[in-house]
């Protein structure tokens, strides 16, 4: 036998191996920001013969062009651009398979980020106002993921799980009211510890989303920063739907113009719902049996909770009339429940909220409306309610009162009231005023997506 054949593989199996896997060195500058890359020759230089890579690269401010990331399939850190990389036109990374992390807080000449083998990283963060092309269709999991800025098309078109948490949000802070419409498309993605969407949401696709907030997976560091589960503001009239949906931990928070909300394969949840409506809505969660909390606020047309078996808090104050003999099943077991509604004829608010979507108001003025108008019906009720009861009637105090349950048992007959076994009226009021917040409404025009 000659092993000669043989050893000649082996060698160049070798070698083979020694060159897909040859790792290099970016250097830590004296700020420890890894090397700097201000030239395509710099980086054909650094990545010729490497494919995995340590340390962190950073697009130096002056870099002008298209950077291209050959060879490099492994980078064990980050890479990061900043805005002040005026002259970057294109980033690509055509055989990184892996990294640690992304930074793209790009400039407006920066149209275009294509990394088409990607499949895991841990963060990726894209910021920028400048319409950019995002195109990561092989990402199939990723820690943390925040995209901000209305202009930035993603194609995330394989991502199966978010792990620990991610926001889309129009633009920083995801409550300010975004010029551009949102087209947000996540065909592929079936688990996320932690989503929050935000803006003008045009579009939103989740079709496969069977799981939110299950945070087992979720790195300890930093998730604390998000909140478990689903959150979607829209400024925009949309459909809400996630047929897919049947684990719900932490909150699904639904915040904004929603024409429909669709969740049939929600049955059992381990979470919160919490839903504010700025336009007509007839909720429909027919299919749910099990929930923690339930609140509801705004523009509540009507109501389909006809599986309900079971809930803790169940609360409803709608600015719109609603049957609140009818909105729990009878058979429905509840700790404590709460329904509050416009009397039939349509009240001031309710009218402002129509007439503000109508006439195409912002999201922020719509807020500032309706806070306005529940101030003055706030202010109006306590009043009425001052001879009955003694409380702290300061004006502060009733400002921080504004969107707690309106309705009290048998308070100036102006809504119809269900209360469980502990009533609200039995509670002290800033008990109740902070009940909606627990619940994940948040209780005055906030950031709706501020971390906490
Ligand atoms: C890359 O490999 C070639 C051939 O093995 C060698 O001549 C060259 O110095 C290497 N370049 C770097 C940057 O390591
Ligand atoms: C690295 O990429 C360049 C450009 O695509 C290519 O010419 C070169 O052969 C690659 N080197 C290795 C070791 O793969
Ligand atoms: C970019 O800046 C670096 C560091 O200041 C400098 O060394 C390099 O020559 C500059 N490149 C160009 C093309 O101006
Ligand atoms: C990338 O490199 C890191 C550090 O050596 C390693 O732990 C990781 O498994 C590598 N990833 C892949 C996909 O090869
Ligand atoms: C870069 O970002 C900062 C902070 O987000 C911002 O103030 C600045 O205007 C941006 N610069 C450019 C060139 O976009
Ligand atoms: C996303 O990218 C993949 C691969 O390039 C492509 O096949 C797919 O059509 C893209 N999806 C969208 C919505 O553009
Ligand atoms: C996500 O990717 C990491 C790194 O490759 C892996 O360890 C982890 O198991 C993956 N998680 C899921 C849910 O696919
Ligand atoms: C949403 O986008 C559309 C189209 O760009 C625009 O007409 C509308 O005013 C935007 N809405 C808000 C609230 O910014
Ligand atoms: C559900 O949420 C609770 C508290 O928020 C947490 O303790 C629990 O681990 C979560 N369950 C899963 C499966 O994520
Ligand atoms: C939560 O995620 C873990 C890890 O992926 C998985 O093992 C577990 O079954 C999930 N729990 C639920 C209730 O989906
Ligand atoms: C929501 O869906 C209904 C029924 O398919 C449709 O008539 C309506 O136009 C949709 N609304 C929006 C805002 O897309
Ligand atoms: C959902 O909850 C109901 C009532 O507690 C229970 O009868 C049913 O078995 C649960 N279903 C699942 C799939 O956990």
């Amino acid at each position: 036998m000659n092993l000669l054949p043989t050893l000649v593989v082996v060698v160049a199996v070798g070698l083979v191996n020694l060159i897909s896997a040859q790792d290099c060195n970016a250097q830590e500058d004296e700020y420890g920001q890894g090397i700097v890359i201000y030239s395509q020759d710099q980086l054909d230089a650094l990545t010729r013969n490497c494919t995995r890579l340590y340390g962190d690269l950073v697009v130096g401010s002056n870099y002008t062009g298209s950077f291209i990331m050959h060879n490099l399939t492994n980078l064990t850190s980050s890479i990061s651009v900043l805005n002040s990389t005026t002259g970057l036109t294109s980033l690509e990374a055509p055989d990184l398979v892996t990294i640690y992390g992304a930074e793209f807080t790009y400039p407006s000449s920066l149209q275009s980020i294509s990394l088409p083998r990607l499949e895991t990283a841990v963060f990726i963060t894209i910021e920028g106002r400048s319409p950019i092309t995002v195109s990561i269709p092989n990402l199939r999991n990723v820690s943390y993921l925040d995209l901000s800025g209305s202009s930035i098309n993603a194609n995330l078109s394989s991502l199966e799980q978010i792990t620990t948490g991610s926001s889309i949000c129009g633009e920083a802070g995801c409550d300010k009211r975004s010029s551009s419409q949102m087209h947000i498309d996540l065909p592929a993605l079936r688990g996320a510890a932690s989503l929050s969407v935000g803006g003008n949401i045009s579009s939103l696709s989740l079709p496969v989303l069977a799981s939110a907030g299950n945070i087992s997976q979720a790195q300890t560091t930093g998730y604390g920063d998000y909140s478990a589960g689903l959150a979607v503001h829209s400024s925009q009239l949309l459909n809400f739907s996630v047929p897919a949906l049947n684990f719900l931990n932490g909150t699904l928070s639904l915040r904004g113009a929603f024409d429909s909300i669709s969740a049939p394969s929600l049955k059992n949840a381990t979470g919160d719902i919490a839903l504010e409506a700025w336009y007509p809505l007839a909720v429909n969660l027919s299919s749910l049996q099990v929930a923690d909390d339930i609140t509801l606020i705004g523009a509540i047309s009507s109501t389909d909770f006809s599986s309900l078996k079971q809930v803790n808090k169940f609360s409803v104050d709608s600015t719109r009339h609603l049957n609140c003999d009818k909105v729990l099943p009878s058979n429905a077991s509840f700790v404590h429940a709460h329904c509050n509604s416009a009397p039939q004829k349509k009240s001031a608010l309710a009218r402002n909220i129509g007439i503000g979507v109508g006439v195409g108001l912002g999201a922020s003025m719509l807020l500032a409306v309706a806070g306005i108008c529940i101030y003055r019906r706030r202010q109006k009720r306590t009043k009425k309610r001052k001879d009955k009861q003694a409380v702290g009637a300061g004006a502060g105090e009733e400002s921080t009162h504004e969107l707690q349950p309106v309705g009290r048992e048998g308070e100036e007959g102006q809504g119809q009231s269900r209360d469980g076994s502990e009533r609200a009226g039995e509670q002290a009021p800033t008990t109740a005023a902070t009940q909606p917040s627990a619940a994940g409404v948040p209780a005055e025009p906030p950031p709706p997506y501020s971390r906490y």
